[in-house]
């Protein structure tokens, strides 16, 4: 179980799969989650683990709902949606996503997830408290054990806010 607040060092993709596995498990049974970082910081990596481990998804299959904007998964009375929000930025986008359901409680005895790639910007539409997920690339010199090429150390830090 995370004890929140969190900081720490993933080395590969996988380590960050890994890490959202562990976060899953550490979520009350509804809970939100704000993936903040920067293009390919590693968000929808964390949500594959993140799907993996509330039980909803393998992790090959989360991809980011680019255009959808949410993706639902579900699995018997759990369900994870997953939005990114890149591409969203005015007003009237905001109001397509029916936040209303989005953020309501799930039914009782049921778990929901929602989990948010570029939540940030949901600033001030945001129920609390929610989880901020921050993940940073850190220099390579950072983490001497790396090993493959397409590794890179990342820093993580969750706290709940709100
Ligand atoms: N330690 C690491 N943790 C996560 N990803 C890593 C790590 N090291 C290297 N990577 C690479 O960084 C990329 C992260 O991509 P990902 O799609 O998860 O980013 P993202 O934050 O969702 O980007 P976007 O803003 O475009 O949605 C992948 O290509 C992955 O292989
Ligand atoms: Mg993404």
């Amino acid at each position: 179980m995370i004890q929140f607040p969190a900081v720490v060092t993933t080395v590969s993709p996988a380590a960050t799969v890994a890490w959202g596995r562990e976060l899953a498990a550490s979520l009350p049974a509804s809970a939100v989650v704000l993936l903040i970082g920067e293009l390919g910081a590693g968000k929808t990596m964390l949500m594959k683990g993140l799907a993996a481990g509330w039980g909803v998804a393998d992790e090959e299959d989360v991809a980011s709902p680019t255009y959808t904007l949410i993706h639902e998964y579900r699995r018997g009375a759990r369900t994870l949606l997953h939005l990114d929000l890149y591409r969203v930025a005015t007003a009237q986008q905001f109001d397509t996503l029916g936040l209303d359901d989005v953020f309501a409680p799930p039914a009782p005895g049921e778990a929901k997830l929602v989990a948010i790639e570029w939540g940030e910007r949901l600033a001030g539409r945001l129920p609390p408290p929610c989880l901020r997920v921050e993940i940073q690339a850190l220099p390579r010199a950072a983490a001497p054990e790396l090993a493959l090429r397409d590794d890179e150390p990342r820093r993580i830090a969750a706290a709940w806010v709100g």
